[in-house]
């Protein structure tokens, strides 16, 4: 029997199926244009499902997920993947993102030529027999300035391509860096509205997302020169349509160029009645080549994935598609294990969570942010909601630990800085809950050992890993000889120490021991004479 069951519910392309058939261990079910209904019966039974946009992959699909593990989509967006819903349930979710930029990209430049010409109206004048030439009067590209909202793949070749023909390529996009936008000769400016009010022709090429919903409304359109021309290949809703249907009737906006629509099939849509509206049916990645390239990119990325061997394109772990370098594993260990700690030392219910990334270690993000994605977190971040959720959940995991904290409204941050309490490398980990606030900080040295250096107020120097006794005390004489007793007396071998002390009288310990420390031993050590509190602590 195969190790794994892969079900492909749309029409990808054979060179795709070919590539899960040779692996060997995958057994593959072709189901093109199976129902949700029947699919929720068996998706259970397939570890991993591929689809393009014909199956709408809900929270109820993956509501008893059985098996699944991965979910791939052969194509850029997610918007038929419910990603909260799968990572809820652990399932990784990737896209093939590159597979399709130049059919996208093409398809961009052919609409916005038959925009700015009205070559499809030509077209079919001359067909229907006559030889008008005046009524064609079309906009030239040439010196024309292009803005670009969106300058990721297919916003980037559209740049290059754009130049090409002559035009001025300006950009906004406050996600990349400004040498980005160099490399591809665009000025990418820091306000939406400057390169509204530049350009003659504007197109977006962003993912549909919260911000980016209505992007294009009555008001931007009206920061824009008149006889501007509108190209939406992107996602349906990021230009209003309905703004958008006035201002091409009232002639503010000379044409559109539309390959995506809020609803599709866009069915009864006014804009499909307007003269100066050039659409094509959602083909932007309709090319045989691009076709293959999704096709090709998922299957490979599913394999892999099956054999935990990359996840390359998850959306929901993006810090899993290269690995970490070897220095920065060391800090999503210890940040891990700093949620752990702060799981088993705090008191009361989490409120927030803090991670600040302190020095030149963390100065560039070891993932980009994913658009697709309901939260995207770096990696610490990640790894510190796992440690800490580990402690008292079951299958917590790198996919569903930011919506585990979601879900109990744990206010989550993540930010970076130069110095933290002396320290310019570190590890902060903050918690603040309905009863009090803690802080643990961690560094990896130049001789790569991994310590936790401070703790609340106290310095520390604990290297985090295996069993320790914590205890609070009043800093008086005797007390540690006397905890140090009571473990000798049971038999717990101490393999290290570690004292902090502060002026206001108050000390911590933590003792790294060798055996383990049952209930009893800890009550005993509890009614020691100036003890405060006394804690086991697994690392
Ligand atoms: P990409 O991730 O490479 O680029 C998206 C860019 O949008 C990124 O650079 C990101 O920083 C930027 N962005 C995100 N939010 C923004 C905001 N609020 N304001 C400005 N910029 C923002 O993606 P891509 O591969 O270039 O695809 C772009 C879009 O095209 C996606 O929506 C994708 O689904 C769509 N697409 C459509 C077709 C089609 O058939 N028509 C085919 C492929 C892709
Ligand atoms: C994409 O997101 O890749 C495109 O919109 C094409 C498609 O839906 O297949």
């Amino acid at each position: 029997m195969a190790q794994f069951k892969v079900i492909v519910t749309d029409n990808i392309a054979r060179e795709g199926v070919d590539i899960l058939k040779r692996d060997g261990s995958i057994d593959v079910d072709l189901r093109p244009g199976i129902k949700n209904d029947e699919l929720k019966k068996i998706i259970g039974d397939y570890d991993a499902i591929i689809t393009r946009s014909g199956t709408a992959v809900t929270a109820e699909l993956v509501e008893n997920p059985g098996k699944l593990k991965i979910i791939g989509r052969a194509g850029v967006g997610l918007d038929n993947v419910d990603i909260e819903a799968a990572s809820k349930k652990g399932i990784i979710v990737m896209n093939a993102p590159t597979g399709n930029t130049f059919a996208a990209t093409e398809l961009t430049m052919g609409i916005m030529l038959a925009a700015a010409r009205k070559i499809p109206l030509a077209n079919s004048s001359l067909k229907s027999g006559k030889w008008d030439r005046k009524k064609f009067m079309g906009f030239q590209l040439y010196n024309k300035t292009l803005g670009i909202i969106g300058l990721g793949r297919i916003g980037g070749n559209v740049a290059v391509r754009a130049k090409g023909f002559g035009m001025k390529v300006i950009a906004y996009d406050p996600y990349i860096k400004k040498n980005k936008a160099e490399a591809v000769g665009v000025k990418l400016y820091d306000t939406l509205e400057d390169v509204l009010k530049e350009s003659d022709v504007l197109t977006v090429h962003t993912p549909l997302t919260s911000e980016t919903q209505n992007m294009i409304t009555a008001r931007e359109i009206g920061m824009m020169k008149g006889g501007v021309i509108i190209i939406n290949c992107a996602r349906g809703g990021i230009v209003n349509e309905s703004d958008l249907y006035d201002a091409l009737e009232s002639g503010k906006v000379f044409a559109a160029g539309i390959d995506v629509f809020e609803e599709e099939p866009p069915l009864g849509n006014k804009l499909l009645e307007l003269e100066n509206v050039f659409v094509t049916p959602h083909i932007g990645a309709n090319t045989i080549e691009g076709q293959e390239g999704v096709a090709l990119l998922i299957a490979e990325q599913v394999v892999d994935a099956l054999h935990g061997r990359a996840y390359v394109n998850a959306v929901n772990i993006p810090f899993m598609k290269t690995p970490l370098p070897e220095h920065m594993q060391r800090y999503f260990d210890l940040v891990q294990k700093m949620g752990k700690l702060a799981a088993q030392l705090v008191k009361g219910r989490p409120e927030e969570i803090k991670i600040i990334m302190v020095g030149k270690n963390f100065e560039e993000d070891l993932c980009e942010r994913t658009f697709d994605a309901p939260i995207s977190y770096q990696p610490f971040t990640v790894a510190a909601l796992k440690g800490f959720f580990d402690i008292t959940l079951k299958d917590v995991s790198y996919i569903n630990a930011p919506y585990l904290a979601k879900d109990r409204n744990i206010l989550v941050s993540e930010s970076k800085t130069d110095q933290f309490d002396k320290f310019n490398d570190l590890i902060v980990f903050i918690i603040k809950t309905d009863q009090e606030e803690k802080t643990i900080a961690g560094t990896v040295f130049s001789d790569r050992s991994v310590r936790i250096v401070l703790f609340d107020r106290f310095h520390l120097d604990i290297i985090a890993e295996g069993t320790f006794l914590y205890f609070r005390n009043i800093d008086r004489p005797g007390i540690i000889g006397k905890v140090g007793t009571v473990l000798g007396n049971n038999q717990i071998n101490i393999a290290g120490f570690d004292l902090a002390r502060q002026s206001g009288g108050a000390a911590i310990a933590f003792v790294s021991v060798d055996n383990p420390i049952s209930k009893k031993v800890l009550d005993e050590i509890l009614k020691i004479d100036g003890l405060i509190e006394a804690r086991v602590v697994r690392l």
